[in-house]
């Protein structure tokens, strides 16, 4: 089954076509928006809905031409219908609902969210829920019991910051461009981890996270300590971080006993934070599973992939309505 998928809910313009049932990307193009939203210093939306609607139909042509494939091939289109930037979504919805009237395709909308979900089923031939899943990216910080494709069950949030966005507000401070989390990753790298010891917060609830306190740790380190090595700072902080989201994780995996965790979203593209999950999950005898780098960052193959999943095991199409807010959790039947 052959889906075109489109992505278009933050500043990636992105199109793929997916073969769920094998789990093969066929084609996929990513067109990523940074140097547009650059100057700003963060993704401005009008910015970012116009650059979807000028990019949207050259990238549609060059995925067909790179899969060698045309409309009357494939079995359906899918599109990101929420969470995201409004505006930004509606082009890419109303985009594809265009093309299904064209084509005479189904329309699928999809949820961002469980795009990244199931994102490392595509990286690998036989993983499969139940797993315990970290989704760490730009806008979200979660621990969610997977029981079966379409069932998300939340354990654990942020109560603030997510993760992705405590990386770019730390990155803006050591004066690195937007989104900063791959060139703060290079910047630590060359710097000691345990040069600084900052603080990992105690919540309530141990299975949440919270990420704003490092960020204002990080800041009144650096107002004290103008001279500082940055990759110092750097590097102890992304060691912080990962303390957090491997200790938190680990008190799921304690709590679950699930055999499996999985990791999916943008900051699971960072190498410190995998490694320090896939010890976190050793030490709880389970196997670690994170989405292959290029499908951590935002993607249509995992809109795709998902979309295919949710066809395959028979559950209900999504609402089309474009939303800024959607959580993973109310896709449970
Ligand atoms: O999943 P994603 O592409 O978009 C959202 O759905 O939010 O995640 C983007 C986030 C950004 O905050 C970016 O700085 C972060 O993921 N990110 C990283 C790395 N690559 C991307 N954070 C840490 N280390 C990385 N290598
Ligand atoms: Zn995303």
């Amino acid at each position: 089954m052959l889906l075109f998928g489109i992505e278009t809910s933050c500043d990636e313009t992105a199109t793929a076509i997916v073969d769920a049932a094998t789990r093969t990307i066929v084609a996929q193009q990513v067109y990523s928006q940074v140097k547009e939203h650059a100057p700003y210093g963060g993704v401005i939306p009008e910015l970012a809905a116009r650059a979807h609607v000028e990019r949207l139909l050259p990238l549609t042509q060059q995925t067909l031409t790179q899969a060698g494939l045309t409309w009357k091939d494939l079995h359906g289109l899918t599109a990101t219908v929420a969470p995201g930037l409004t505006t930004a979504l509606l082009m890419g919805r109303t985009f594809a609902q265009g093309l299904a009237l064209a084509t005479g395709l189904p329309f699928y909308p999809a949820h961002h969210l469980e795009g990244h979900a199931l994102s490392p089923m595509l990286g690998s031939a036989t993983l499969a829920p139940p797993y315990l899943l970290l989704l760490v990216s730009g806008g979200h910080t979660q621990l969610i019991h997977v029981p079966q494709v379409g069932t998300y069950h939340l354990l654990g949030t942020s109560v603030d910051d997510a993760a992705g966005e405590c990386f770019d507000k730390v990155g803006k401070l050591l004066a690195l461009p937007h989104p900063a989390g791959p060139a703060l990753e290079a910047l630590a790298a060359t710097g000691n981890p345990t040069a600084i010891p900052f603080p990992v917060p105690r919540l309530q609830n141990p299975l949440n996270f919270s990420f704003s306190g490092l960020k204002t740790a990080v800041r009144d380190y650096l107002a004290k300590h103008p001279t500082a090595p940055r990759a110092d700072v750097a590097a102890s902080f992304q060691h912080t971080a990962a303390k957090i989201l491997s200790e938190t994780t680990a008190r799921a995996l304690k709590e679950t006993a699930l055999p499996t965790l999985v990791a999916g979203g943008g900051v699971a593209a960072n190498s410190t934070i995998r490694a320090a999950l896939e010890a976190t999950a050793k030490a709880h005898g389970a196997t670690f599973h994170a989405a292959p780098l290029p499908l951590c960052t935002d993607n249509a193959a995992m809109i795709a992939f998902a979309t295919g999943q949710r066809l395959l095991h028979g559950l209900p199409p999504l609402p089309p309505d474009v939303r800024p807010r959607w959580p993973l959790s109310e896709l449970t039947p």
